[in-house]
């Protein structure tokens, strides 16, 4: 049986995956932190939840303090990497919660083992691949970090993940991103850049969806636009959609009150 509280370990798939588990529920709600963060990002909705709900962050391979393995990086293999996590920890069905790139893993698991979800949150999140001009950018970055660039690159992402109040008022938040995004190995950031460069598209199987499916997105975000969300709430049946005002890419730590309302009043309605 896993242990439960922070800082948890679990061996699956040659890795060692490290997690946090709070609370107490029939069913967990699992959250999926995006690129190149960890699962210190959730930390707003962890706390919040965890007085009425069983909530559960893990750092996907390479990130936060699981180990990286040797696997060339892809999405579905981070798809697979969620799968192995849940049979590990002997949980049947979850509602899972996925920002950015954790929304392109739970696009993938969704497709391939729908069976596993009671109902998906997709948070400033997409379902288009990479268009030339977003792969160049890519492997421009890479080519950045692999000259000794992660400071230089930590430092233009960050302008673009948060919406301009954020990034100009609360300075806390953004030297705290900084600090996780340069605690992590640039060799993962740059395999990661690759399997971002490499997915595939999923928008053409959003309308096999036939859960329930909330969708939040930054009003100025900026990365993975509310028309994106708009594009998802109209293709996925069960879905709603709600788009945060002043907030860019990183919706749920830019404003985490009004994020915690719809994700818990969904939960709600799904966790009896
Ligand atoms: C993320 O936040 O996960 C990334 O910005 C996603 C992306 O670059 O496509």
């Amino acid at each position: 049986m896993a242990s439960t509280g922070y800082d948890c370990r679990v061996r699956i798939n040659g890795l060692t995956i490290s997690y946090d588990d709070l609370g107490i529920g029939s069913i967990p709600v699992i959250f999926i932190h995006g690129f190149p963060f960890n699962k210190i990002s959730w930390y707003p909705q962890m706390e919040f939840l965890k007085t009425s709900h069983r909530v559960i962050a893990y750092d996907i391979r390479g990130f936060g303090k699981s180990t990286a393995g040797d696997e060339s990086y892809s999405i579905g293999l981070f798809a697979d990497d969620l799968r192995s996590f849940m049979d590990a920890l002997e949980i049947d069905k979850a509602v899972i919660c996925g920002l950015s790139m954790g929304g392109y893993i739970l696009l993938n698991a969704v497709n391939r083992f729908p069976g596993k979800f009671e109902a998906v949150v997709f948070c400033d999140t997409q379902c288009i691949a990479d268009s030339p001009e977003a792969k160049e950018k890519r492997y421009k970055n890479i080519a950045l970090i692999e000259c000794g660039g992660i400071v230089e690159f930590t430092e233009a992402f960050v302008k673009n993940i948060f919406c301009r109040e954020t990034f100009e008022s609360n300075k806390k938040m953004v030297e705290m991103v900084k600090s996780i995004i340069l605690s992590t190995s640039p060799k993962v950031i740059t395999a990661t850049f690759q399997a971002l460069a490499q997915r595939y598209e999923s928008c053409s199987t959003l309308k096999a969806i036939d859960i329930p499916a909330l969708i939040l997105c930054g009003r100025e975000d900026i990365i993975t636009p509310p028309g994106q969300a708009e594009f998802m709430f109209e293709n996925i049946a069960k879905s709603t959609m709600k788009i945060i005002n002043r907030s860019g890419h990183l919706s749920n730590l830019e404003q985490p009150v009004e994020f915690n309302k719809h994700l818990l009043n969904f939960i709600n309605q799904i966790v009896k």
